[in-house]
């Protein structure tokens, strides 16, 4: 039997489900049953009724199915798969930063551990960022670890001042404004979607800023002939075999060709055969980072309701 057939199989034997981030190697889509962002995956981890969930992404997204159901075993076909960006924020630096900035709500991306965001008020995705911010009413607010998503949200916001924290995405960080000047002279008809985890030359130079959902969504609602796209590959390669598939006749040219994210990319099919042979990888976190980090998910969902 291949490996497919055989993932397939034992995951149905172990009522197991596989959530799968939309920057994975995309051979992984085919065992998947949720293929999406991190908002789509938080959802999904939370109303699964499955006993195991593989998270196919990075350790904080496991950390956050976790979070929201803990209850459930949840296991990482590889279990280095980290994020540098959110690896920058520690409790250590959140904690200063607060003592810094006293009685002021702390909102946090979601690419953060379990542990920072049992320190922070509420958390948000890029999906949602603008209106979890918004709807916080606050004049000032403390924003961990994205600067440059920090800034974008200010930048849409009339009544709020943001104070980030220094953090960045560094492959997104690789995305220059040189990037978005060559592709109008390559693609001259092309329209320029960027993800806000680039800096702010980058957003100012796009045609459309908006996360993973957003650009799938801005493509599926527009009609032109080629995109480029400022953000991960794995993104990129959805959308031309999306597009390929359902004769879109639409074609997705990623802004330079070193977007790719290692960590994402460290999950392979094999190592997600074995997490569900040997049931290893799995994510524990203390009751009381689960409870309060909990709330902090919660308080995404309640704002955003
Ligand atoms: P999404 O929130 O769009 O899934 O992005 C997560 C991420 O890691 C972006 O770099
Ligand atoms: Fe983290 Fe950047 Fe990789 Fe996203 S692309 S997982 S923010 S390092």
């Amino acid at each position: 039997m291949d490996i497919i057939n055989k993932i397939k199989e034992l995951k149905k034997a172990k009522n197991a489900i596989i959530l799968t981030h939309c920057y994975q190697n995309i051979e992984i889509d085919e065992v998947s049953d949720f293929v999406g962002d991190s908002l789509y995956l938080s959802k999904m981890a939370a109303q699964t009724n499955a006993d195991i969930i593989i998270f196919a992404g990075v350790y904080f997204m496991a950390q956050s199915a976790k979070l929201l159901s803990p209850n459930k075993k949840v296991l990482m076909p590889n279990i280095n798969a980290g994020c540098e960006m959110a690896d920058m924020i520690t409790v250590e630096k959140l904690k200063k930063l607060k003592e810094k900035y006293p009685n002021l709500p702390v909102v946090c991306y979601i690419n953060s551990t379990a542990e920072v965001k049992a320190l922070c008020d509420v958390c948000c995705t890029s999906s949602n960022a603008v209106d979890v911010i918004k709807n916080l009413n606050a004049e000032k607010i403390i924003f961990v670890p994205d600067n440059y998503l920090g800034k974008f949200v200010e930048s849409k916001l009339d009544n709020t001042e943001i104070i980030t924290f220094d953090g960045c995405c560094p492959i997104h960080q690789k995305i220059t404004v040189e990037d978005i000047k060559k592709a109008r002279i390559d693609y001259p008809k092309a329209v320029v979607l960027a993800h806000p985890e680039c800096n702010q030359e980058v957003v100012k130079a796009s045609d459309f800023v908006g996360s993973t959902k957003q650009i799938m969504d801005f493509v599926l609602n527009t009609d032109y002939k080629q995109y480029v796209i400022a953000t991960e590959k794995g993104v990129v390669d959805r959308l031309n075999r999306d597009s390929k598939n359902n004769n879109w006749d639409k074609e997705f040219i990623l802004i330079n060709e070193n977007i790719i994210c290692p960590d994402m990319k460290k999950n392979t099919l094999q190592d997600i055969l074995q997490v569900l042979e040997t049931e290893e990888n799995e994510i524990t976190l203390d009751d009381e980072v689960i409870e309060t980090g909990r709330k902090c998910i919660d308080k995404m969902f309640e704002l955003t309701k």
